[in-house]
């Protein structure tokens, strides 16, 4: 494993049965609260961003705000947010997801997103897939081109990559760590 790797995995804690039984949940707040690893993490995404020829970043609330505006300034792009439903003030697009029971919905103003933009999208765990997978669907819906998904950590015991192959339509998706 690489020194960058090593770095981030050693930061994120397990936390056995949070939020429910069974999961376990992977905190990145010690890695927040390291500047080393924090660093090393911005200018990851970062460089993935400027390597894809992003001129955007999308981060997906609410952890993907806090790894994707960093980058976004790193790389010297924009940042738009993407909200849970009703957050934004504006005339925004949705998309609705499901969720292993239910579903959800995400938003982005319609101003933030325009034909020849090329967006990368920016969040901290892939897990299932449903919510990049969405908001891949609203960067398309807004003629948006994807530039790429880059998340800190996969979890490669869930189908989330498998799941987002259409949406991603050869746009790369980079996980800096494998779970
Ligand atoms: C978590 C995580 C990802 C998403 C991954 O967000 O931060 O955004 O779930 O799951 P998926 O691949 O199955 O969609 P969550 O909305 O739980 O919390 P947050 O607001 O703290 O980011
Ligand atoms: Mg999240």
């Amino acid at each position: 494993m690489t020194d960058i790797k090593e770095l981030l995995l050693s930061r994120i804690r397990d936390v056995a049965d949070y939020p429910e039984p069974g999961v376990l949940f992977k905190d990145i707040t010690p890695l927040l609260a390291d500047p080393a690893a924090f660093t090393a993490l911005t200018d990851a995404l970062a460089e993935l961003t400027v390597r894809h020829g992003a001129t955007k970043i999308v981060g997906l609330e609410a952890r993907g705000f806090i790894l994707g505006a960093p980058a976004a300034v790193r790389a010297g792009v924009g940042f738009i947010p993407v909200r849970k439903a009703g957050k934004l003030p504006g005339a925004t697009l949705g998309q609705a997801y499901d969720l292993e029971y239910g579903s959800a919905e995400i938003e982005v103003h319609a101003e933030d997103l325009s034909v020849g933009d090329r967006v990368m999208v920016i969040d901290d765990v892939l897990a299932t897939g449903g919510t990049a997978e969405a908001s891949l669907q609203l960067i398309r819906r807004a003629g948006a081109q994807v530039a790429g998904v880059a998340v800190l950590m996969e979890l490669s015991f869930l189908p989330g990559r498998q799941r987002l192959e259409t949406a991603l339509a050869g746009a790369p998706l980079e996980a800096l760590i494998t779970v």
